[in-house]
């Protein structure tokens, strides 16, 4: 019987007004206007967990010689709270979420915070900004908890003292418009390898990417595709999101996704919808997709659609394939219907609005 840590509230922020808060959030770009709380833990090899607060969001004190800055020791996590039609607030799956979190600290060598304290955190800051969380359609408040080394020592060991940080963001689009994206496949850059960090929400993995979506960008398209670091062919994710694969049409309807090998996140969302699609009349399958059959597919009509999903991206159609040697398009490039039930299936349970048997919505 694990009790969760304690959280001491301290201070107390001025609080901007409803219209404020709207006008501030309004064209705000993904993660860029914060609320006014943060929750706060540490961690020292001595004591363990401690220290834990909610107090006013604000900048912190650290040492220059801190390892998480130097060395990279740190993890993340992104979920989102929701109000219900009814007016309440629900947090998506927080405890997949806190789950997940573990298991990127232990890749790190990093302390594990026990899930049951992850979701407190969460329900404290959902309970201390509950005023941020949005009504309207697509819109949602973007929970960021954090872990990182704040040790002071350059020798390279593992650190020994950590923070724990959660922040908080209203979102709503993270492409914008709702308009089909365009994707670049990487050829000359790779994500992760075999061994490597690639399952893990290590903010190092982020950084690498950066280059490569840079060279996205270039060429016009919203997003990188990353492919095997092995073979260069096997479709792996988008970096922020997972992909999947509509084959068929009517009843032959399936999705496919490449399979959690390792080099994979695994995405809360993309579980998610292998849990909820079977009951939509669509069978899921994980399995590796080429370029190749990517390719192929959307020539000869048999994959209909792609999309990405995340808890940043949610349900996101993909319109067009850039690659070195050439384009194509997905169907006829506009969203396509089997993207369009899961979207409406996910805002549904968000709202409270479809059933949710397996509890994903934790009010
Ligand atoms: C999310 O989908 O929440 C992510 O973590 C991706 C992100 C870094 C934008």
């Amino acid at each position: 019987d694990i009790t969760s840590i304690p959280f001491a509230h301290h201070g107390t922020p001025a609080l901007l007004t409803p219209a404020e808060r709207g006008a501030r959030t309004a064209e705000a770009p993904f993660g860029s206007v914060f609320t006014e709380h943060m929750v706060s833990l540490k961690w020292t090899g001595t004591d363990g967990w401690h220290d834990g607060e909610v107090g006013p969001y604000a900048p912190l004190v650290l040492d220059p010689a801190a390892v998480g800055l130097h060395y990279g020791q740190s993890v993340f996590e992104g979920l989102k709270a929701y109000r219900t039609a009814d007016g309440r607030t629900a947090v998506f799956r927080p405890h997949a979420h806190g789950d997940r979190f573990r298991r990127s600290a232990a890749r790190l060598l990093m302390p594990e915070l026990p899930t049951q304290t992850f979701v407190h955190a969460v329900e404290e800051l959902v309970r201390a900004d509950a005023a941020w969380v949005p009504a309207e359609e697509h819109r949602s408040l973007y929970l960021r908890p954090l872990l990182f080394a704040s040790e002071a020592h350059l020798a390279l060991r593992p650190a020994r003292e950590f923070r724990f940080l959660l922040i908080a963001f209203v979102t709503e689009r993270f492409f914008g418009a709702p308009r089909p994206i365009t994707v670049w496949i990487s050829e000359d850059y790779a994500r992760a390898t075999p061994g490597g960090t690639g399952a893990a929400k290590f903010g190092g993995n982020y950084a690498a990417s950066y280059a490569a979506q840079a060279r996205a960008t270039a060429e016009g398209c919203d997003q990188v595709v990353w492919l095997d670091a092995q073979e260069r062919r096997w479709v792996e994710e988008l970096g922020g999101m997972n992909i999947f694969f509509v084959e068929g049409t009517g009843a032959q309807r399936r999705l496919v996704t490449p399979p959690l090998s390792g080099t994979i996140l695994p995405g809360v969302t993309r579980d998610t919808i292998l849990s909820a699609a079977p009951e939509l009349g669509l069978p899921v399958e994980e399995r590796p997709v080429s370029v190749e059959q990517w390719r192929e597919g959307c020539r000869q009509g048999r994959i209909t659609e792609v999309f990405a999903c995340g808890t940043a991206a949610q349900v996101s159609s993909v319109g067009t394939v850039r690659t070195a040697d050439g384009d194509f398009t997905v169907g006829d490039g506009s969203p396509g219907p089997v993207a369009g039930m899961i979207s409406d299936l996910l805002a549904g349970i968000e709202r409270g609005l479809a059933p949710d048997p397996a509890g994903w919505m934790h009010y």
